[in-house]
């Protein structure tokens, strides 16, 4: 994930900005930045890799001014050119977001006559900037975001005086406070070691910044009050943003990762989902008459939920494979297939060498993923970003969901071309996607009701959870995330399936888990809980808001908002992550780095 400081003062810029940046050097990038002003004016340098390469480039100047990055690639390859600072004459900008209506401004930018050198999205600020400059960096900022439509954290300079402007909408970005100097960073943890007065900028807020003021601003240049906290937490609590655990605090981060995965990709004005990045013509998609998913562990069960969703919505015959399992197999690939490769990291040494294996059949490649650049990214013809942000935590929690969200569009945007899913349906739908966001924020709110029930049965041996339908890969998932860290032996079950096997082992022992939003299958799933109450089980539900049935049947009910029945896996999925760490926490469990488990598996 990008990092972004700044600094205002009297000592030497260069040297504060690489600490503080090697300070967010655990948020993950892949280049790295800086712009300082110096006797010449202003000055560059950017490197890929790590940040000793940066260290190595950098000649021995004289500043006390400057902005740095690193940069963790979601448009554009990570290398040096798309490194930031990006700059247009002397004004120089760091960004961590997503500039929405990149390619409006991007053409209004090109019919003025400014020149672009990189893939980035950030480049545009650099040129609103300066197109708006007439002396006052504070002005031509704000005349430059008023155009800007997504989210940023951004910190800009200018060759003519040491100032520091900056800018957020939900981003983060701090200002730090010192005697005779000033900062600014995009997390907590880059500037404890200068100063802990901390000021928490609010979105839509310009900060101006030299070694001896810091003055607010509204987006309408009118002064703005702001608060100095005192921040009391030790570097590693500062990493986790205060959180116990990487884990809980990726799990916080959905609403806005569901979001980000999101942007720009949907109007629910005209129906449509917008995948730009996807080389295939309607007309190839028209003519698919099969897709085959391939993952691994977390991924191969969003895969799952690919499946029923490519099927349900889009008519395309599709299947699932584990892809250690699909290297070996005797595959049946086609012109006509398409090869879907999920994988967060795109490293995953099967899921590489699965789809090279699907390439020798000519069939059509995509990946969805969340890191630019990875060897997945160079063997598919398209690749559809997460998003997501880099996840720290061993057990994957918004890297999946943000596959979800990425599968739901692609289901959505095939289904539309092949004419199977009316515009009424598909707003209503995405109406209701662009909500999940502030919904996950509600189920987030009350997670001590999730946490009481994990508590409650933290102890038991064996756990099962229960999905049918679309609701079944989410059973998988939640049984995964259970046993991945709290070490408690969990199985998901379609719940269909409890009558040949698994019922036998049900008793008053074994916590179940029943996913019973709202469904199809709802009825059926109800009879099922009756099976395994029958047999003594504890049950605990996941049903809807305004279920008022289901409670005659469980022992406890986690309700989550009312929203498209299609999009209770979402939700579902935040509930199982909940009840898995408080499971894992309450048996003091390793949770981000669980015994055996590696986040990235690049050996077969
Ligand atoms: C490892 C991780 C899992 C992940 C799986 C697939 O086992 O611990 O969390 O789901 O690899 O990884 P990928 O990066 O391909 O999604």
């Amino acid at each position: 994930m990008c990092g972004i400081v700044a600094y205002a003062g009297e000592k030497q810029a260069t040297s504060i900005l690489v600490d503080a940046l090697k300070r967010l050097e655990y948020r993950g990038y892949d280049s790295s930045g800086l712009a300082v002003l110096t006797d010449k004016g202003l000055e560059v340098y950017k490197t890929e890799g790590q940040i000793t390469n940066l260290e190595t480039k950098l000649p021995k100047i004289e500043s006390s001014c400057g902005i740095g990055h690193t940069r963790w690639a979601t448009q554009g390859a990570p290398t040096t050119i798309n490194a930031h600072p990006h700059v247009s004459g002397n004004i120089a900008v760091v960004h961590n977001g997503i500039i929405e209506n990149y390619q409006e401004l991007y053409d209004e930018l090109k019919s003025e006559g400014y020149k672009f050198v990189s893939e980035t999205d950030t480049e545009v600020l650099a040129h609103l900037a300066h197109m708006y400059y007439k002396g006052d960096l504070v002005d031509a900022v704000i005349k430059g975001l008023k155009k800007v439509r997504g989210t940023y954290a951004a910190a800009f300079i200018c060759g003519d005086s040491k100032q520091v402007v900056a800018a957020r909408k939900d981003s983060p970005l701090i200002v730090g406070i010192g005697k005779g100097e000033n900062f600014l960073a995009s997390d907590v943890t880059a500037l404890l070691k200068y100063t802990r007065d901390i000021v928490y900028m609010h979105d839509l807020e310009i900060a101006s910044m030299t070694s001896d003021k810091i003055d607010f601003f509204d987006f309408d240049g009118n002064p703005v009050q702001e608060h100095t906290e005192s921040i009391e937490w030790n570097v590693e609590t500062a990493e986790k943003s205060g959180y116990p655990h990487f884990m809980i605090k990726e799990i916080h981060e959905q609403a806005t990762s569901v979001h980000d995965t999101m942007m720009g990709r949907i109007s629910e004005l005209t129906g449509e989902v917008m995948l730009g990045e996807i080389k295939l013509s309607n007309e190839d998609i028209m003519k698919l008459d099969r897709i085959e998913i391939i993952a691994c562990g977390t991924s191969y069960n969003a895969g799952l939920l690919g499946k029923y969703l490519f099927e349900a919505l889009a008519g395309i015959h599709a299947d699932v494979d584990i892809s250690s399992e699909f290297r070996y197999a005797n595959p049946v690939l086609c012109e006509s297939t398409l090869l879907v490769a999920i994988s967060q990291s795109g490293e995953t040494a099967d899921t590489i060498a699965a789809t090279k294996e699907a390439k020798t059949y000519n069939c059509r490649t995509l990946a969805i993923t969340n890191v630019v650049g990875t060897t997945l990214s160079r063997e598919v013809e398209s690749i559809i970003y997460t998003r997501a942000g880099h996840e720290i935590g061993v057990a994957a929690t918004k890297t999946f969901t943000s596959q979800l969200i990425v599968l739901y569009l692609l289901a959505i945007h095939f289904a539309r071309i092949n004419k199977r899913l009316d515009v009424d349906r598909s707003k209503r739908l995405l109406v209701q996607m662009k909500q999940l966001p502030g919904i996950i924020q509600q189920i987030l709110n009350n997670k001590e009701l999730i946490k009481k029930q994990a508590v409650r049965f933290s102890k038991a041996r064996d756990y099962f959870f229960l999905g049918r339908s679309l609701n079944y890969p989410i059973a998988l998932e939640g049984a995964l995330k259970l046993k991945e860290i709290s070490y408690i032996h969990a199985e998901g079950y379609a719940a269909g399936e409890l009558k040949h096997g698994p019922l036998a082992l049900i008793s008053k022992d074994t916590p179940v888990v029943a996913l019973a939003t709202r469904a199809s299958t709802y009825d059926k799933m109800l009879n099922n809980i009756k099976e395994v109450k029958a047999r003594g089980a504890p049950v605990m539900a996941i049903a809807c808001a305004d279920d008022t049935e289901i409670q005659k049947y469980v022992d406890a009910v986690i309700r989550v908002p009312v929203t498209d029945e299609l999009l209770y896996p979402v939700l579902s999925s935040v509930v199982l992550q909940l009840l898995a760490y408080y499971s894992a926490e309450d048996l003091g469990c390793p949770i981000d780095k669980p015994r055996n488990l590696a986040k990235s598996v690049t050996v077969e």
